[in-house]
């Protein structure tokens, strides 16, 4: 009897352990600021940028982030002035009491899509587009992680999985049920530079760009490491030549 209820629990759980697949780990990419000399592609980031205003602004905010951050990464005042002026932010109050709305300056956080939380819900089917500016450190395997779900819908859905109303699959969302509908296309968007816009492409450049607004000092961290270490490494040699000068007349 004893033996019959572990089977059966034993088989309840397996069991429901197969209705739920394994979310495949993502797969590690070559990205640019990866290892002590890496540092943010230039060219990735500005088309980056571009995805990020063309499609994902139109869902995410991004309100850490300001549009005079981007000087940093090489951006003139100049086009720093003009990107922000495509965006409308709300200022206020004026003189009469009332808020208003303007065009976005350099120094205000990129704008948001959606006045709040409960607007952003009601336009997603309930479910809420996260702030994307610290979203690399917010999930386990970051920026291997977000291309991953970016590029992760599959058209066929695996036999037995049956997607709720409104969801889509996704390999490697949590669950694999995903409310955000596949954000990109090949063509999504026309870049500038004449790189070809492939899904995987955009993705790559996107999470570059998200990279870099969640670590902006990311390269400064690196350059500080690599003085620092070669400080400790002179320092170790002085001090070497220091000892053998100190101690050569003893024997
Ligand atoms: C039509 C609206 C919409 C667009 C456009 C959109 N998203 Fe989303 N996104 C959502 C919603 C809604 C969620 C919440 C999904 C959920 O909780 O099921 C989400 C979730 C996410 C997440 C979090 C996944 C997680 O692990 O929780 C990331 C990262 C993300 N989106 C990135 C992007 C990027 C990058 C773009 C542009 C290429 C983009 N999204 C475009 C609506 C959108």
């Amino acid at each position: 009897m004893g033996k019959f209820v572990l089977g059966a629990v034993l088989a309840l759980t397996l069991g429901a352990g197969t209705a739920f697949a394994e979310v495949p780990k993502p797969a590690a990419q070559a990205w640019s600021f990866n290892g002590v000399f890496g540092t943010f592609d230039r060219a990735a980031l500005r088309r980056g940028l571009q995805v990020y205003t063309e499609v994902c602004a139109a869902c995410h905010s991004l309100s850490l982030v300001y549009y005079r951050h981007l000087q940093s990464v090489g951006f003139s005042e100049e086009e720093i002035k003009t990107l922000a002026r495509e965006f409308e932010v709300e200022d206020g109050p004026n003189d009469d009491g009332e808020m208003f709305t303007r065009p976005a300056k350099p120094t205000d956080p990129f704008a948001s899509p959606f006045p709040n939380a409960q607007a952003a819900r009601a336009a997603n089917a309930g479910a809420l587009p996260p702030d994307l500016s610290v979203m690399t450190k917010a999930r386990k395997g970051g920026e291997d992680y977000l291309h991953a779900v970016l590029v992760g819908y599959r058209d066929e859905v695996p036999a037995g999985v049956e997607v709720m109303e409104g969801l889509f699959f996704n390999e490697y969302f949590s669950g694999q049920q995903i409310a955000m509908p596949p954000p990109l296309a090949d063509g999504a968007v026309e870049y500038a530079d004449g790189t070809k816009a492939t899904v995987q492409q955009m993705s790559m450049d996107v999470v570059t760009f998200l990279a870099w607004a969640a670590e902006p000092t990311l390269e400064d961290r690196k350059r500080l490491g690599i003085k620092t270490l070669l400080f400790l490494l002179v320092l170790t040699a002085m001090l070497y030549a220091l000892k053998r000068k100190i101690w050569s007349d003893v024997h």
